[in-house]
């Protein structure tokens, strides 16, 4: 079946060419490509990437002296969570202020000196917009509770109760109602996350022209675009029909809902193609916050004329449990069949790390590779979690006292919020992972010893290492640029194989997604490829491969990917 092996010498990183601002809005390839679909974008939660004021907390002179990190692991963007000045009820999420810095992260000044060190290494910066609420301390909803009459009083939500009850049945999903009384005015105003972020009303005019303006704010500073935060719940139905009760409890203890009324109304595309003309203005890319429940949904946020998000986050994924090659295959075909570019994440800041859901306890390095190689190789662009590459684990909780993240507080010990996956990122094996000399707002896991960025980049098989040579292929290999997603072996139920096909250009990946050793084979002459050579990229094996004859043998959650070429010239 193979006619010979090659291994291949050392990857080179590939550099990009023209400056920025020229490249922005031109293509970056004969395809028509824009540079974020060649882009890697590394999600920074910054109370937890470096402290470099070492008072236990993150901040931006701390992200900007990691760029060299991330240039070497072959990062091109970086989404930075909230850093606008924030009461930290939800730990930045609530803005009360959108066009600042909080002094807890650094200064504007330190904010411009990031996105120019980054500009130095072609890495472009992007900020987070949380475009449901607010923070009530913003000086919109201080003015808006202030009077029933007052200027920005239509800026929120605010209804009559009835009788002594709220005006429905609406739900906090951090919380029970998602309606708080004001006794100043004795009006409920409307929350669809905390009391404490107050959801802005979209449906005025006004509102959406001061967002809309802080975006352009935020572009003039050289911001290459927003992740879009929660942007299901953008509006809500103005009759305030009650959502259906559902059978069954969530584990807050309250009845299950249907969000009909409250989540995902048409409106919110509208809001969407404003943000995205504006962001055309700059050349400005869109990531969404796109909690779908199918591909068809995840498809309306591109746009029925691409005139909507250009990154709508692919977030299903993040929701299968366990490694079933075929749920994945089924998936991966649905989501690159749909006829936009795909953008897959597996872990961000409110989910368990994707190490974690994983692990097995005995090849949890194997798969942390595997799923890297899975998502990495694929059509489309990805958005990593800092901390990933390293095989960071989840460090969650051990009581309800050491809890800060008000879900966790909640929920207890059902939901132990999000905390285990926020952890300081580990850069050695000193105290507290070598973020901060003082003791940092989360602990490090134990596995920091092990598990850092010093002792992964001296390791060839770690999972660092791991993911630079992936990310160098992916910025190197026309296959991987810009293949087409080729299926085979479509009913395998351990080994998840594809081709990634460019013109004369040809990549197979094998991912054995299962526990036991595999022997894979493939008939690679449909694809043209009648006596096919291949040479290896990357694998993740712990022994040499030998002894090879007409099946490749996979250990366990292993990785192999092979350039294809034919042995003569006809194709
Ligand atoms: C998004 C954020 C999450 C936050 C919520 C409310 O889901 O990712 O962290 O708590 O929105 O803003
Ligand atoms: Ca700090």
């Amino acid at each position: 079946m193979f006619k010979g092996w090659i291994a291949t010498g050392a990857l080179a990183l590939c550099c990009m060419a023209a400056p920025l601002a020229e490249t922005q809005q031109k293509p970056v390839d004969a395809e028509g490509h824009q540079w974020w679909q060649h882009a890697v974008f590394y999600e920074v939660y910054p109370r937890s990437f470096a402290d470099s004021n070492n008072d236990g907390i993150g901040d931006l002179n701390g992200i900007a002296s990691k760029m060299d990190y991330l240039k070497d692991l072959g990062v091109d963007a970086v989404w930075i969570t909230p850093c606008f000045p924030s009461p930290q009820v939800d730990f930045g999420y609530d803005v009360s202020n959108y066009e600042a810095i909080d002094p807890m992260y650094g200064t504007m000044k330190d904010f411009d000196h990031l996105v120019a060190e980054a500009k130095k290494r072609n890495i472009r910066v992007l900020m987070d917009f949380v475009v449901n609420h607010s923070s009530d301390q913003h000086k919109w909803f201080q003015d808006s509770k202030s009077s029933k009459t007052a200027e920005h009083r239509d800026w929120y939500i605010w209804r009559d109760g009835k009788g002594n009850e709220p005006p429905n049945n609406w739900l906090s999903t951090f919380g029970l109602s998602a309606w708080k009384l004001d006794p100043k005015t004795n009006q409920y105003y409307y929350h669809y996350f905390y009391p404490e972020q107050p959801d802005l009303n979209w449906r005025n005019p006004a509102v959406e022209k001061a967002m809309l303006d802080v975006t352009r704010f935020w572009y003039k500073r050289g911001v290459a675009g927003f992740r879009l935060d929660a942007v299901d719940t953008l509006f809500e139905d103005p009759k305030l029909t009650d959502n259906p009760v559902l059978p069954g409890k969530d584990k807050f203890g309250r009845p299950n809902m249907d969000e009909k009324y409250n989540k995902k109304l048409p409106e919110v595309h509208d809001v969407m193609r404003k943000l995205r003309s504006t962001a055309d203005e700059y050349g400005s890319v869109l990531i969404g916050e796109t909690w779908t429940s199918n591909v068809s949904e995840l498809k309306d946020y591109y746009g029925e004329k691409n005139d909507e998000l250009q990154m709508p986050m692919d977030l299903m994924m993040t929701g299968f449990k366990g490694l079933s090659a075929d749920q994945y295959r089924k998936h991966i075909g649905a989501v690159d069949a749909a006829g936009h570019w795909p953008v897959y994440v597996i872990t961000n800041h409110d989910i368990v790390r994707s190490y974690t859901r994983y692990a097995d306890g005995v090849h949890n390095d194997d798969i942390a590779k595997m799923m890297a190689a899975l998502y990495l190789t694929l059509r489309g662009t990805v958005v990593m979690y800092y901390g990933e590459e390293i095989g960071m684990e989840n460090n969650d909780p051990k009581s309800k006292d050491e809890v800060q993240d008000p879900i966790g507080k909640l929920g207890w010990p059902l939901e132990k919020g999000r905390d285990g996956e926020r952890t300081p990122m580990q850069w050695n094996d000193s105290a507290n992972a070598g973020f901060s000399k003082v003791k940092p707002w989360l602990p490090v896991p134990a596995t920091y010893e092990t598990h850092n960025v010093v002792s992964e980049q001296k390791d060839g098989n770690s999972v660092l290492s791991f993911y630079r040579q992936l990310l160098a292929l992916r910025h190197k290999e026309p296959a991987l640029l810009e293949g087409n997603y080729v299926a085979l072996n479509e009913s395998d139920p351990n080994v998840l194989t594809y081709v990634r096909r460019y013109k004369d250009e040809a990549i197979l990946v094998v991912l054995n997604m299962s526990a036991t050793e595999q022997k894979a084979q493939f008939d690679l002459s449909p694809l043209g490829f009648s006596s096919p050579r291949l040479s290896i990229l990357l694998t993740s094996f712990h022994k040499p491969l030998t002894g090879m004859t007409d099946a490749l043998p996979m250990e366990p959650y292993s990785v192999f990917m092979a350039k294809i070429s034919p042995t003569s010239a006809g194709k």
